[in-house]
């Protein structure tokens, strides 16, 4: 008994000492760093005090300027390096992206077939598959979606006029949520979801259970997020049992649907079949298997539905807060549509240029993933020796820090869509507006997001004027334990009809 307690005590002693060791890593290295508390690292405040994106915005802010193009952080006892120089983000995202092309997070693609998706994947497969996707987002395939966006979006407003007679409060989150599911049904599933009409929709359940759940929980979840490679031998998976037979079954049969009618739609969807036919055909070099097509589908249905919708609440929600800004916004939607026989093309949407810097500062001032992350591959040095970039190390951009950076944009508090002139974007730094990220490895599909967070707000902002209610919450508050940024209680603004 005793010896078994002299071992215990000695892997005790062990392990303190080998982790006080590694939160000692930037103490050595003469890196400037907060002190790490046991075991969370720098991360203490996180899910409970501050949201992910704030504590790095918080340490961006603290850090810049000093004799180090970074600052170290742990997260846990992973070793973080936050950027706090500009030259630096520019290098780690374009110019030296070879050394930082991977995430670095989890992903199975034998166990957990849905979680090999475009975002985890890594190395030589994230290249080609990123070949393989980028034709399916070009501004042509976004024109031909555009019917099916402007069909989900007429019906958004006309369920805002049933709910809205005259004037009400209404909680515009959920509803612009039910558009984007829609739209995104509809284009990366072919299902008319109508989730607008039926909130309880599966297709929407289902969706919202795979942003918000995991498959194992607590301890678990935390061991996969440090070590996902460890996990991956482990065969542990992160998606939700349910999630995965209910997506992988839709998908299933729109398969078999198409290829049996041989119906085109000309969305994601037909974009993606090309590529399983051209697989099915022995042309394995450019098509896609059919549990590689399923984690396609499944992750532009995650990565482009809350963020749209969350965006397009917080456009609302600044309108509400500048009249001016909203009656300036609506009069350009009028003006141009009136031009075009009233109708929406994918021309005149582009022409609403006022609408277009509403929502760029939008995503200026709300990030939705306010954080970028990279993974070195090999020892990196970006100029001075002393401040070289361990093979392996964990690299954060902190997007949200850069946008609230008074150097970059002056009174980053207020909103002012006059930051995103042409002549205004030239005057600032590369790299300084990053909600879609930047380089090789930035978002596959923000043209789409912005076509149809644009395609919302200016069916909304032509018939209804928001402004804020007692309910509504100013400032507003984050909900701290989410890894994307959405308003603590939802976003309540009153609405009532425009007179024409
Ligand atoms: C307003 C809407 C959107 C926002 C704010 C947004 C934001 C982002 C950000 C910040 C990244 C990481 C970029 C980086 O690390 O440099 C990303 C990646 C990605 N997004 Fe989006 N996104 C939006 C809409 C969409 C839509 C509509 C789709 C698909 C239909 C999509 C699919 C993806 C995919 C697949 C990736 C991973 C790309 C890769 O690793 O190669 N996103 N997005």
């Amino acid at each position: 008994m005793s010896t078994i307690l002299v071992l215990i005590g000695i892997i005790v002693t062990l392990l303190y000492y080998a982790a006080r060791h590694r939160h000692n890593y930037w103490n050595r290295r003469g890196i400037p760093h907060d002190v790490p508390r046991f075991p969370k690292g720098n991360i203490a405040d996180w899910q409970t005090k501050r949201q992910l994106g704030v504590i790095f915005r918080d340490y961006y802010l603290k850090y810049k300027n000093r004799n180090a193009p970074f600052a170290g952080f742990y997260f846990f006892f992973t070793k973080t390096v936050v950027v706090t120089d500009m030259e630096l983000v520019k290098r780690v995202l374009i110019k030296d992206f070879s050394n930082f092309e991977n995430r670095g997070i989890f992903h199975n693609e034998d166990d957990d077939p849905l979680s090999a998706t475009l975002f985890s994947i890594e190395g030589q497969k994230w290249r080609q598959l990123r070949h393989k996707l980028t034709p399916t987002f070009t501004s042509g395939k976004m024109k031909n979606m555009l019917p099916i966006v402007l069909k989900v979006a007429e019906e958004m407003a006309k369920i805002f006029k049933e709910k809205v007679s005259t004037s009400q409060v209404v909680e515009v989150t959920d509803l612009v949520g039910r558009y984007t599911a829609d739209v995104i049904g509809n284009c990366a599933f072919g299902l008319d979801c109508n989730s607008l009409r039926d909130p309880d929709a599966d297709f929407v359940r289902m969706g919202k259970r795979a942003v918000s759940e995991r498959r194992y929980r607590g301890i678990l979840d935390f061991f996969i997020f440090g070590f996902p490679k460890l996990a991956r031998r482990m065969h542990l998976k992160i998606t939700v049992e349910e999630v995965e037979e209910f997506y992988i079954r839709i998908i299933r049969d729109t398969i078999k649907y198409r290829l049996r009618t041989e119906e085109k739609r000309n969305d994601f969807m037909d974009m993606l079949i090309e590529l399983y036919q051209k697989q099915q055909a022995g042309n394995t070099a450019e098509g896609l298997t059919f549990e590689e097509l399923a984690a396609q589908a499944f992750i532009f249905f995650v990565a482009g539905f809350e963020t749209s919708s969350t965006t397009m609440g917080f456009a609302l929600y600044e309108l509400a807060l500048h009249q001016d800004i909203q009656n300036k916004l609506r009069a350009e939607i009028n003006e141009v549509l009136s031009m075009q026989n009233n109708e929406y093309t994918y021309d005149n949407v582009k022409a609403m240029k006022y609408l277009e810097q509403v929502v760029m500062e939008t995503l200026r001032k709300y990030p939705v993933l306010p954080h970028l992350t990279r993974k070195t591959i090999s020892d990196y040095s970006p100029g001075d020796p002393k401040h070289y970039i361990e093979k392996n190390t964990a690299v954060v951009i902190p997007a949200l820090g850069i946008h609230y950076d008074p150097d970059i944009y002056p009174e980053p508090e207020k909103f002012k869509p006059e930051r995103f002139t042409e002549a205004e974007i030239a005057a600032r730094p590369a790299c300084s507006w990053l909600p879609f990220g930047d380089g090789p490895r930035n978002c596959i599909g923000s043209r789409f997001g912005m076509l149809q967070t644009s395609v919302g707000l200016a069916h909304l902002i032509r018939d209804f004027k928001f402004s804020v209610s007692p309910q509504t919450q100013i400032p507003m508050k984050w909900i701290t334990k989410n890894i994307l940024l959405s308003a603590e209680n939802g976003i309540y603004l009153n609405v009532e009809r425009v007179s024409k």
